[in-house]
């Protein structure tokens, strides 16, 4: 018990020394969307949502988001999140931002910022400036080969950072600077309050600047250090669609270069989306277009073929998935086959050894081992035995328009082609039900069952319509 308090209480020591701050009040006009533009989505996950996550990596006492533009429906998607909101009315600027945040503070605590709109943002990077703001500013700057747009860092004759100045305020040989800043930064609170409380809006954007607070730092004599990242992904901000589909094809392209580390075998590395989370065994094959939703595990020897679309689903040791295939919270059995063109609907369980062909719907279905439905089916709310087989246009009627209602087909059954059950209905063990039956009433075990039109009548020399003569 006292090692266990002593654990907790140091972590509590560290929690409580770190405040973060997330500037998302932010119009995003430049998307030109309804939505906040911290509501659009990088690899399935907003963008606010990603910088939420590396805010919560560094265990942080408290995280408070500044929203504006659209903030009732960002913290609507938040709403299972431990966060403090804080609303910016009108945006009058970063620093403006910040200093919606003060009442928050905690006195003795640091604070990290971090941009909203900035969603690939590095833990580690966060960390180092975050060892650094106990007692100096700390920012996280990059070089950037068109530093178009950005505040420049200003270095002083010694190297040392003096200022940051905005594009919009700099003159031509303070555009020729190419270290930017990412607007990262971290510092102690009771700098931070007191700067902020320093802020002008004599600027060429008539803005409160975050970034101001450097000149401050450096006339209160406290030291000002920038950390340079190499890393330009971890710190690209969106403001357009095309910033967005930039980052979300860099995303995607880190995402398949840790997959390949992995070992998985990926035909072609830039056509793969996993917006979610993918995760994969030894010797799991992937063809080209394939998007993997949500959380998908595959296990190993698992291959999927090309134009597959997977979310929250398991996959089970060497199933294959053929092309074409959707499936939609699902789970596979090992050594199965799927495809292709086959629809897994929510629900659906699958055992080892099963077979689904193409055109095959399957919804809410339990399929256990080794049995088949290959062909143009739809077998919805379904408990099937093992080594069953289903034949080519079955079809189970499980909704009379209102209500829905189960098939059970227990094991070793044949059901012949384009046979209709009327659920609710249950065809007995080892069953045969003949094609083209329309079953209304359970079949019993062992036996053949079938419901036809009675009499087949022919009518010798029939002569087929032709095309009326214009
Ligand atoms: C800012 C920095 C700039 C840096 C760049 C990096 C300032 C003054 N400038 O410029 O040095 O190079 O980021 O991308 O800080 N926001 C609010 N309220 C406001 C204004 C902005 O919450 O009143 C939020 C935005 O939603 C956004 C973030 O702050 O998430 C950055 O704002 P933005 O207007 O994009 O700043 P930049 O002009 O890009
Ligand atoms: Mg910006």
């Amino acid at each position: 018990m006292r090692a266990f308090l002593t654990t907790c209480d140091k972590i509590n020591a560290m929690n409580k020394s770190l405040n973060i701050v997330i500037l998302a009040a932010g119009k995003g006009t430049r998307m030109h969307s309804n939505k906040p533009k911290v509501l659009h989505e990088i690899g399935g996950k907003t963008i606010l949502g990603h910088v939420i996550a590396c805010a919560k990596a560094l265990n942080p006492q408290k995280i408070i988001v500044v929203i504006g533009f659209g903030g009732e429906i960002v913290r609507e998607a938040f709403a299972q999140e431990n966060i403090i909101w804080v609303n910016q009315v009108e945006q009058k600027g970063t620093g403006h931002a910040v200093q919606q945040a003060v009442p928050y503070l905690d006195d003795n605590a640091n604070t990290l910022i971090l941009l909203g709109d900035v969603p690939l943002v590095d833990v580690e990077a966060c960390k180092k400036l975050i060892d650094q703001a106990t007692s100096k500013l700390a920012i996280l700057s990059f070089n950037k080969s068109d530093p178009t747009g950005y505040g420049r860092i200003v270095r002083g004759g010694l190297g040392n950072v003096i200022a940051i100045v905005e594009h919009k305020d700099a003159n031509e040989t303070q555009r020729n600077i190419i270290e930017v800043n990412t607007g990262i930064m971290a510092m102690p609170n009771v700098y931070l309050t007191k700067w902020l409380s320093r802020l002008s809006n004599n600027n060429a954007q008539s803005e409160y600047y975050l970034t101001d607070i450097v000149a401050f730092a450096v006339q209160d004599k406290i030291d000002v250090v920038a950390e340079i990242t190499n890393d330009e992904y971890s710190v690209t901000g969106i403001n357009s669609k095309t910033d967005l589909a930039q980052i979300e094809r860099m995303h995607q392209t880190r995402v398949a270069d840790k997959l390949l580390l992995q070992g998985v075998t990926l035909r072609d590395a830039a056509r793969l989306d996993v917006r979610g989370n993918l995760t994969c065994g030894r010797d799991v094959e992937i063809d080209v277009n394939c998007v993997f939703e949500g959380d998908v595990t595959l296990d190993d020897f698992v291959k999927i073929a090309a134009n597959c679309v997977i979310k929250n689903a398991h996959i089970k040791n060497s199933a294959q998935i053929l092309s074409f295939t959707h499936i939609d919270n699902a789970q596979i059995g090992e050594n199965s086959r799927i495809g292709p063109y086959a629809r897994i609907r929510p629900g659906t369980t699958l055992a080892a050894e099963t077979h689904v062909g193409n055109f095959v719907e399957l919804k809410n279905a339990q399929v256990d081992t080794g049995s088949k439905i290959n062909h143009l089916s739809y077998v919805g709310d379904a408990t099937i035995g093992k080594n069953v087989n289903i034949g080519a246009g079955v079809i189970t009627c499980n909704y009379d328009g209102a209500n829905k209602f189960r098939t059970n087909i227990e094991d070793d059954v044949f059901v012949g082609s384009d046979t209709q059950l009327i659920a609710p209905v249950t065809i007995g063990k080892n069953a045969t039900i003949a094609a083209g039956s329309t079953i209304t009433k359970d079949a019993p075990a062992d036996s053949l069952t079938f419901c036809r039109a009675k009499d087949q009548k022919s009518i010798a020399n029939w002569k087929r319509p032709v095309k009326n003569k214009k």
